[in-house]
Protein backbone atom coordinates (compact mmCIF):
# COMPACT_ATOMS: atom_id res chain seq x y z
CA UNK A 1 0.00 0.00 0.00
CA UNK A 2 1.12 3.47 -0.93
CA UNK A 3 -0.26 6.16 0.75
CA UNK A 4 0.27 9.68 -0.90
CA UNK A 5 0.10 12.24 1.93
CA UNK A 6 -1.95 15.52 1.44
CA UNK A 7 -0.88 17.42 4.34
CA UNK A 8 0.41 20.55 2.40
CA UNK A 9 -1.40 22.98 4.29
CA UNK A 10 -0.16 26.38 2.17
CA UNK A 11 -1.75 26.19 -1.06
CA UNK A 12 0.45 28.93 -2.53
CA UNK A 13 3.95 27.76 -3.44
CA UNK A 14 5.98 30.86 -2.76
CA UNK A 15 4.86 30.30 1.05
CA UNK A 16 5.86 27.06 1.60
CA UNK A 17 8.64 27.12 4.03
CA UNK A 18 11.26 24.78 2.64
CA UNK A 19 12.40 22.36 6.22
CA UNK A 20 15.27 20.08 6.36
CA UNK A 21 14.92 16.32 7.60
CA UNK A 22 17.71 14.09 8.50
CA UNK A 23 17.42 10.23 7.61
CA UNK A 24 19.89 7.90 8.88
CA UNK A 25 21.25 4.38 7.51
CA UNK A 26 23.92 2.03 8.10
CA UNK A 27 26.76 0.95 6.28
CA UNK A 28 24.11 -2.49 5.50
CA UNK A 29 21.59 -0.13 4.26
CA UNK A 30 23.40 2.99 2.36
CA UNK A 31 24.23 1.11 -0.80
CA UNK A 32 20.25 0.62 -0.99
CA UNK A 33 19.21 4.16 -0.13
CA UNK A 34 20.87 5.52 -2.92
CA UNK A 35 20.67 2.81 -5.75
CA UNK A 36 16.48 2.60 -4.79
CA UNK A 37 16.96 6.76 -4.39
CA UNK A 38 14.87 5.78 -1.45
CA UNK A 39 15.29 7.14 2.20
CA UNK A 40 13.53 5.42 4.93
CA UNK A 41 12.93 4.87 8.41
CA UNK A 42 10.46 2.77 10.81
CA UNK A 43 7.45 4.13 12.43
CA UNK A 44 8.40 6.20 15.11
CA UNK A 45 8.91 8.71 12.69
CA UNK A 46 5.83 8.61 10.39
CA UNK A 47 4.48 11.80 11.76
CA UNK A 48 7.46 13.41 10.38
CA UNK A 49 7.51 11.63 6.95
CA UNK A 50 4.34 11.66 5.85
CA UNK A 51 4.93 15.24 6.33
CA UNK A 52 7.47 16.00 3.79
CA UNK A 53 6.83 17.78 1.24
CA UNK A 54 7.95 17.53 -2.88
CA UNK A 55 11.32 20.24 -2.60
CA UNK A 56 12.05 20.16 0.83
CA UNK A 57 15.98 19.02 2.17
CA UNK A 58 17.25 15.77 2.97
CA UNK A 59 20.27 14.66 4.68
CA UNK A 60 21.09 10.81 5.02
CA UNK A 61 23.68 10.12 8.04
CA UNK A 62 25.35 6.83 7.91
CA UNK A 63 25.83 6.13 11.69
CA UNK A 64 28.33 3.29 11.35
CA UNK A 65 30.99 5.67 9.64
CA UNK A 66 29.79 9.19 11.11
CA UNK A 67 29.41 10.68 7.95
CA UNK A 68 26.50 13.22 6.60
CA UNK A 69 25.48 12.82 2.83
CA UNK A 70 23.67 16.30 0.87
CA UNK A 71 22.45 17.80 -0.35
CA UNK A 72 19.08 15.90 -1.40
CA UNK A 73 15.82 16.85 -2.23
CA UNK A 74 12.30 15.52 -2.06
CA UNK A 75 11.40 14.09 -5.21
CA UNK A 76 8.16 13.03 -3.63
CA UNK A 77 5.75 13.59 -0.58
CA UNK A 78 6.75 11.25 2.00
CA UNK A 79 4.22 7.91 1.85
CA UNK A 80 4.10 4.83 3.32
CA UNK A 81 5.20 1.84 2.03
CA UNK A 82 4.66 -1.66 2.96
CA UNK A 83 3.94 -4.24 0.10
CA UNK A 84 7.12 -3.30 -1.89
CA UNK A 85 9.18 -4.85 -0.25
CA UNK A 86 12.51 -2.86 0.30
CA UNK A 87 14.36 -2.54 3.16
CA UNK A 88 13.09 -6.08 4.00
CA UNK A 89 9.81 -4.17 5.20
CA UNK A 90 11.56 -2.59 8.33
CA UNK A 91 11.29 0.69 7.28
CA UNK A 92 8.18 1.53 5.05
CA UNK A 93 8.24 5.47 5.69
CA UNK A 94 10.16 6.68 3.14
CA UNK A 95 10.76 9.56 0.58
CA UNK A 96 12.06 9.69 -3.32
CA UNK A 97 15.46 11.81 -3.34
CA UNK A 98 16.98 13.40 -6.08
CA UNK A 99 20.31 15.14 -5.34
CA UNK A 100 21.01 19.00 -5.38
CA UNK A 101 24.22 18.73 -7.52
CA UNK A 102 27.29 16.68 -6.56
CA UNK A 103 26.63 14.95 -3.61
CA UNK A 104 28.98 15.89 -0.48
CA UNK A 105 29.89 13.97 2.14
CA UNK A 106 30.47 15.71 5.88
CA UNK A 107 32.74 13.64 8.20
CA UNK A 108 31.80 14.07 12.39
CA UNK A 109 28.54 13.76 11.35
CA UNK A 110 27.65 13.25 15.91
CA UNK A 111 29.49 16.24 16.51
CA UNK A 112 28.05 18.63 13.58
CA UNK A 113 24.16 17.39 14.16
CA UNK A 114 24.48 17.59 18.46
CA UNK A 115 26.57 21.52 17.73
CA UNK A 116 23.54 22.28 15.88
CA UNK A 117 20.60 20.02 17.78
CA UNK A 118 19.35 18.48 14.62
CA UNK A 119 17.61 15.68 15.59
CA UNK A 120 15.88 13.01 13.03
CA UNK A 121 12.17 13.61 15.16
CA UNK A 122 12.25 17.16 13.92
CA UNK A 123 12.65 19.07 10.95
CA UNK A 124 15.39 21.71 10.60
CA UNK A 125 14.19 24.58 9.54
CA UNK A 126 15.51 28.07 8.80
CA UNK A 127 18.88 29.16 10.66
CA UNK A 128 19.67 26.25 11.69
CA UNK A 129 19.27 24.72 8.06
CA UNK A 130 21.19 27.50 6.75
CA UNK A 131 23.88 26.76 8.95
CA UNK A 132 24.06 23.13 8.23
CA UNK A 133 23.86 23.86 4.35
CA UNK A 134 27.04 26.14 5.24
CA UNK A 135 28.68 23.31 6.61
CA UNK A 136 28.24 21.23 3.46
CA UNK A 137 29.12 24.59 1.09
CA UNK A 138 32.36 24.61 3.38
CA UNK A 139 33.09 21.17 3.00
CA UNK A 140 32.65 20.65 -1.06
CA UNK A 141 35.42 23.46 -1.12
CA UNK A 142 37.55 21.15 0.78
CA UNK A 143 36.63 18.55 -1.52
CA UNK A 144 38.98 16.98 -3.72
CA UNK A 145 37.37 16.66 -7.32
CA UNK A 146 39.78 14.96 -9.27
CA UNK A 147 37.60 13.69 -12.20
CA UNK A 148 38.24 15.72 -15.79
CA UNK A 149 34.56 16.39 -15.35
CA UNK A 150 32.46 19.63 -15.16
CA UNK A 151 33.19 19.75 -11.54
CA UNK A 152 33.53 23.55 -11.52
CA UNK A 153 30.34 24.22 -12.95
CA UNK A 154 28.62 21.34 -11.39
CA UNK A 155 30.00 23.11 -8.14
CA UNK A 156 28.64 26.20 -9.39
CA UNK A 157 25.27 25.66 -9.80
CA UNK A 158 25.09 23.69 -6.34
CA UNK A 159 26.40 27.02 -4.90
CA UNK A 160 23.72 29.19 -6.73
CA UNK A 161 21.33 26.23 -5.66
CA UNK A 162 22.24 26.12 -1.82
CA UNK A 163 22.64 30.46 -2.06
CA UNK A 164 19.16 30.00 -3.54
CA UNK A 165 17.38 28.06 -0.73
CA UNK A 166 19.02 30.06 2.34
CA UNK A 167 17.71 33.34 0.92
CA UNK A 168 14.21 31.66 0.71
CA UNK A 169 14.65 29.90 4.17
CA UNK A 170 14.28 32.80 6.42
CA UNK A 171 10.87 34.80 4.87
CA UNK A 172 8.62 32.40 6.16
CA UNK A 173 6.92 32.36 9.91
CA UNK A 174 4.28 29.92 9.71
CA UNK A 175 5.31 26.81 10.40
CA UNK A 176 3.14 23.47 11.06
CA UNK A 177 3.58 22.00 14.61
CA UNK A 178 4.58 18.41 14.64
CA UNK A 179 4.34 16.95 17.99
CA UNK A 180 6.18 13.98 19.22
CA UNK A 181 4.39 10.83 20.33
CA UNK A 182 4.57 10.55 24.36
CA UNK A 183 6.84 8.16 25.82
CA UNK A 184 5.34 7.88 29.42
CA UNK A 185 2.10 7.16 30.47
CA UNK A 186 1.60 10.96 32.04
CA UNK A 187 0.05 13.09 29.28
CA UNK A 188 -0.21 16.54 29.73
CA UNK A 189 -1.10 18.99 26.65
CA UNK A 190 -1.44 22.80 27.31
CA UNK A 191 -4.08 23.34 24.45
CA UNK A 192 -7.08 20.93 22.82
CA UNK A 193 -5.67 21.61 18.81
CA UNK A 194 -2.35 21.02 17.31
CA UNK A 195 -1.41 21.72 13.48
CA UNK A 196 -2.69 24.27 11.35
CA UNK A 197 -6.07 23.24 10.96
CA UNK A 198 -8.78 23.09 14.20
CA UNK A 199 -9.65 19.77 15.32
CA UNK A 200 -13.11 19.37 16.46
CA UNK A 201 -14.82 22.26 17.67
CA UNK A 202 -13.10 23.56 21.25
CA UNK A 203 -16.18 24.79 22.17
CA UNK A 204 -17.95 21.96 22.55
CA UNK A 205 -18.81 20.59 25.83
CA UNK A 206 -16.68 18.01 26.73
CA UNK A 207 -14.29 18.10 23.25
CA UNK A 208 -11.25 16.00 23.67
CA UNK A 209 -7.63 16.85 23.47
CA UNK A 210 -6.81 16.58 19.48
CA UNK A 211 -3.32 14.99 20.72
CA UNK A 212 -4.55 12.14 22.70
CA UNK A 213 -6.16 10.78 19.38
CA UNK A 214 -3.13 11.47 17.71
CA UNK A 215 -1.17 9.74 19.87
CA UNK A 216 -3.23 6.82 19.72
CA UNK A 217 -3.98 6.50 16.03
CA UNK A 218 0.11 6.88 15.80
CA UNK A 219 0.78 3.77 18.24
CA UNK A 220 -1.85 1.53 17.08
CA UNK A 221 -2.40 2.26 13.31
CA UNK A 222 -0.57 2.87 10.31
CA UNK A 223 -2.30 5.39 7.21
CA UNK A 224 -4.54 4.09 5.56
CA UNK A 225 -6.55 2.08 8.49
CA UNK A 226 -9.68 2.73 9.62
CA UNK A 227 -10.60 4.22 12.69
CA UNK A 228 -13.86 4.67 14.31
CA UNK A 229 -15.82 6.93 16.92
CA UNK A 230 -18.81 5.22 17.93
CA UNK A 231 -19.47 9.10 19.83
CA UNK A 232 -17.67 11.02 17.92
CA UNK A 233 -19.03 14.70 19.14
CA UNK A 234 -17.68 17.53 17.51
CA UNK A 235 -15.49 15.46 15.26
CA UNK A 236 -11.87 15.71 16.20
CA UNK A 237 -11.46 11.67 15.47
CA UNK A 238 -12.06 12.65 12.20
CA UNK A 239 -9.75 15.31 12.09
CA UNK A 240 -7.15 14.12 13.52
CA UNK A 241 -7.56 10.84 11.15
CA UNK A 242 -7.71 13.48 8.14
CA UNK A 243 -4.25 15.21 8.97
CA UNK A 244 -2.86 11.90 10.16
CA UNK A 245 -4.01 9.74 6.46
CA UNK A 246 -5.84 7.60 8.21
CA UNK A 247 -9.72 6.69 7.13
CA UNK A 248 -12.26 7.41 9.98
CA UNK A 249 -16.00 6.79 10.07
CA UNK A 250 -17.70 9.08 12.88
CA UNK A 251 -21.14 8.12 14.42
CA UNK A 252 -23.00 10.05 17.32
CA UNK A 253 -26.44 10.28 18.88
CA UNK A 254 -26.65 13.79 17.93
CA UNK A 255 -24.59 14.42 14.87
CA UNK A 256 -22.95 18.10 14.82
CA UNK A 257 -21.55 18.12 11.14
CA UNK A 258 -22.49 16.71 8.09
CA UNK A 259 -19.47 13.82 8.02
CA UNK A 260 -20.47 12.43 11.64
CA UNK A 261 -23.42 9.67 11.10
CA UNK A 262 -26.44 9.89 13.82
CA UNK A 263 -25.96 6.10 15.30
CA UNK A 264 -26.46 4.74 18.88
CA UNK A 265 -23.19 3.52 19.80
CA UNK A 266 -24.91 0.65 21.33
CA UNK A 267 -25.98 -0.95 17.83
CA UNK A 268 -22.87 0.15 15.40
CA UNK A 269 -23.80 -0.30 11.51
CA UNK A 270 -20.57 -2.25 10.56
CA UNK A 271 -19.71 -5.66 10.00
CA UNK A 272 -17.53 -7.88 12.33
CA UNK A 273 -13.66 -7.35 12.28
CA UNK A 274 -13.84 -5.13 10.12
CA UNK A 275 -12.14 -2.12 11.84
CA UNK A 276 -8.40 -1.07 13.22
CA UNK A 277 -8.98 1.13 16.06
CA UNK A 278 -11.61 2.36 17.86
CA UNK A 279 -11.75 5.40 20.33
CA UNK A 280 -14.36 6.63 23.06
CA UNK A 281 -14.40 9.98 24.79
CA UNK A 282 -17.63 8.89 26.40
CA UNK A 283 -19.66 10.51 28.70
CA UNK A 284 -18.27 10.23 32.41
CA UNK A 285 -21.81 10.48 33.76
CA UNK A 286 -24.78 12.73 33.69
CA UNK A 287 -22.34 15.95 34.82
CA UNK A 288 -22.31 17.94 30.79
CA UNK A 289 -25.69 17.86 29.11
CA UNK A 290 -24.76 17.30 25.92
CA UNK A 291 -28.11 17.35 23.80
CA UNK A 292 -32.06 16.52 24.64
CA UNK A 293 -31.82 13.28 22.97
CA UNK A 294 -33.40 10.82 25.26
CA UNK A 295 -31.27 7.89 24.42
CA UNK A 296 -27.80 10.04 25.28
CA UNK A 297 -26.30 8.01 27.51
CA UNK A 298 -24.94 10.98 29.55
CA UNK A 299 -28.29 11.74 30.42
CA UNK A 300 -27.80 8.74 33.29
CA UNK A 301 -25.59 8.57 36.46
CA UNK A 302 -22.19 7.18 36.98
CA UNK A 303 -23.81 6.71 40.80
CA UNK A 304 -25.90 3.98 39.14
CA UNK A 305 -25.33 0.43 37.71
CA UNK A 306 -27.48 1.34 34.83
CA UNK A 307 -24.77 3.80 33.13
CA UNK A 308 -22.33 1.13 33.34
CA UNK A 309 -24.52 -2.04 31.69
CA UNK A 310 -25.04 0.86 29.06
CA UNK A 311 -21.73 1.99 28.17
CA UNK A 312 -20.86 -2.19 28.46
CA UNK A 313 -23.17 -2.55 25.48
CA UNK A 314 -20.82 -0.01 23.56
CA UNK A 315 -18.01 -2.23 24.73
CA UNK A 316 -19.31 -5.41 23.43
CA UNK A 317 -20.22 -3.57 19.48
CA UNK A 318 -16.40 -1.76 19.65
CA UNK A 319 -15.34 -5.75 20.31
CA UNK A 320 -17.38 -7.26 17.61
CA UNK A 321 -16.28 -4.59 14.98
CA UNK A 322 -12.78 -4.56 15.65
CA UNK A 323 -10.19 -6.75 13.83
CA UNK A 324 -8.65 -9.28 15.99
CA UNK A 325 -5.23 -7.93 18.55
CA UNK A 326 -6.53 -4.31 17.48
CA UNK A 327 -7.11 -1.79 19.89
CA UNK A 328 -9.45 0.38 21.53
CA UNK A 329 -8.71 3.65 23.52
CA UNK A 330 -11.29 4.91 26.55
CA UNK A 331 -10.96 8.41 27.71
CA UNK A 332 -13.01 8.49 31.30
CA UNK A 333 -12.88 10.24 34.25
CA UNK A 334 -13.82 9.83 37.47
CA UNK A 335 -16.48 12.21 39.71
CA UNK A 336 -16.85 13.36 43.03
CA UNK A 337 -20.07 15.40 43.74
CA UNK A 338 -22.21 16.50 46.94
CA UNK A 339 -19.71 14.23 49.15
CA UNK A 340 -19.75 11.06 47.28
CA UNK A 341 -16.67 9.66 45.07
CA UNK A 342 -17.33 7.26 42.09
CA UNK A 343 -14.33 5.61 40.47
CA UNK A 344 -15.85 5.79 37.17
CA UNK A 345 -12.78 4.87 35.38
CA UNK A 346 -12.10 2.02 37.58
CA UNK A 347 -15.65 0.77 37.05
CA UNK A 348 -14.84 1.24 33.38
CA UNK A 349 -12.17 -0.77 33.06
CA UNK A 350 -13.31 -4.04 35.08
CA UNK A 351 -16.08 -3.94 32.55
CA UNK A 352 -13.88 -3.65 29.93
CA UNK A 353 -11.32 -6.12 30.86
CA UNK A 354 -14.11 -8.47 30.48
CA UNK A 355 -14.44 -8.26 26.74
CA UNK A 356 -10.13 -7.23 26.04
CA UNK A 357 -7.24 -7.76 27.46
CA UNK A 358 -5.29 -4.98 29.26
CA UNK A 359 -2.60 -2.79 27.09
CA UNK A 360 -1.90 0.20 29.54
CA UNK A 361 -3.75 2.94 31.23
CA UNK A 362 -2.56 6.91 30.57
CA UNK A 363 -2.69 9.30 32.74
CA UNK A 364 -4.12 12.09 31.25
CA UNK A 365 -3.57 15.66 32.92
CA UNK A 366 -7.66 18.05 33.11
CA UNK A 367 -6.92 21.33 32.19
CA UNK A 368 -9.39 23.66 30.81
CA UNK A 369 -11.90 22.27 33.97
CA UNK A 370 -14.89 25.13 34.25
CA UNK A 371 -13.87 24.20 38.42
CA UNK A 372 -10.47 24.73 38.03
CA UNK A 373 -10.89 28.17 39.57
CA UNK A 374 -8.78 29.71 42.99
CA UNK A 375 -12.56 29.86 44.54
CA UNK A 376 -13.18 26.01 44.06
CA UNK A 377 -9.07 25.39 44.81
CA UNK A 378 -10.03 26.94 48.36
CA UNK A 379 -13.35 25.37 48.36
CA UNK A 380 -11.45 22.05 47.81
CA UNK A 381 -8.72 22.60 50.53
CA UNK A 382 -11.14 24.03 53.30
CA UNK A 383 -13.99 21.04 52.77
CA UNK A 384 -11.56 18.25 52.69
CA UNK A 385 -12.24 17.04 49.51
CA UNK A 386 -10.22 17.04 45.62
CA UNK A 387 -10.71 18.68 42.26
CA UNK A 388 -11.06 16.39 39.47
CA UNK A 389 -7.00 16.35 37.96
CA UNK A 390 -6.69 13.66 35.77
CA UNK A 391 -8.80 11.60 33.20
CA UNK A 392 -7.78 7.84 32.43
CA UNK A 393 -6.90 6.90 28.82
CA UNK A 394 -7.69 3.20 29.52
CA UNK A 395 -5.99 1.53 25.83
CA UNK A 396 -7.12 -2.52 26.08
CA UNK A 397 -6.73 -4.90 22.41
CA UNK A 398 -8.71 -7.82 21.22
CA UNK A 399 -7.35 -10.57 21.78
CA UNK A 400 -5.73 -12.79 18.95
CA UNK A 401 -7.41 -16.39 19.27
CA UNK A 402 -4.74 -18.67 18.82
CA UNK A 403 -3.39 -21.38 21.24
CA UNK A 404 -0.74 -20.61 23.32
CA UNK A 405 0.88 -21.79 25.95
CA UNK A 406 0.77 -20.17 28.89
CA UNK A 407 4.63 -19.85 30.70
CA UNK A 408 5.15 -18.49 34.10
CA UNK A 409 7.41 -14.92 32.76
CA UNK A 410 10.60 -14.82 34.41
CA UNK A 411 11.80 -11.26 34.45
CA UNK A 412 15.73 -10.56 34.90
CA UNK A 413 15.62 -7.36 36.62
CA UNK A 414 18.41 -4.96 36.35
CA UNK A 415 19.01 -3.85 40.28
CA UNK A 416 20.61 -0.47 40.66
CA UNK A 417 22.71 0.43 43.85
CA UNK A 418 21.07 3.14 45.89
C1 LIG B 1 -17.31 13.46 25.58
S1 LIG B 1 -18.36 13.66 24.20
C2 LIG B 1 -17.30 13.21 22.86
C3 LIG B 1 -16.39 14.34 22.49
C4 LIG B 1 -15.71 14.15 21.15
N1 LIG B 1 -14.68 13.13 21.21
C5 LIG B 1 -15.13 15.47 20.66
O1 LIG B 1 -13.89 15.63 20.65
O2 LIG B 1 -15.90 16.38 20.37
C6 LIG B 1 -19.44 12.27 24.32
C7 LIG B 1 -20.42 12.16 23.17
O3 LIG B 1 -21.17 10.94 23.32
C8 LIG B 1 -22.39 11.15 22.64
N2 LIG B 1 -23.33 10.07 23.02
C9 LIG B 1 -23.97 9.90 24.19
N3 LIG B 1 -24.76 8.81 24.13
C10 LIG B 1 -24.60 8.25 22.92
C11 LIG B 1 -25.09 7.10 22.29
N4 LIG B 1 -25.99 6.31 22.87
N5 LIG B 1 -24.67 6.82 21.03
C12 LIG B 1 -23.80 7.64 20.38
N6 LIG B 1 -23.29 8.75 20.93
C13 LIG B 1 -23.67 9.06 22.20
C14 LIG B 1 -22.79 12.53 23.06
O4 LIG B 1 -23.75 13.08 22.16
C15 LIG B 1 -21.45 13.27 23.04
O5 LIG B 1 -21.27 13.95 21.83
Amino acid sequence: MVIKTDVMKVENNEKVLTRGFLFACTSDTEEECFNRKVFATEKAYGPIVIRIRKGDLLFLNNIDTDVIYGVFKAASEGFFNVESGIFNRKYPYQVRIESVGDEIRVSNAKKILNKLAVKRNRPILKGKLGELLNTFMNSSIKMDFTEETQDSKSRNLLYEEIEAIKNSIAKIDIEEEIPLIEATTFWDFPRQSYGLTPKGNNRYAGVTPALIIYNMVWRYTDPGDLVVDPMCGSGTTIDVCKEENRRAIGYDIHPTREDIAKNDARNIPLEDDSVDMVFIDSPYGDNIKYNEEPKNIGNISSESEEFYDELEKVMKESHRILKEGKVLGWLIGDQWVKKMFTPVGLRIYERLCSHFEPVDIICVSRRGQSSNTGVWQNRARRFNFYLRGFKYLIIVRKSVHKEVEHKPRTIKWARYER
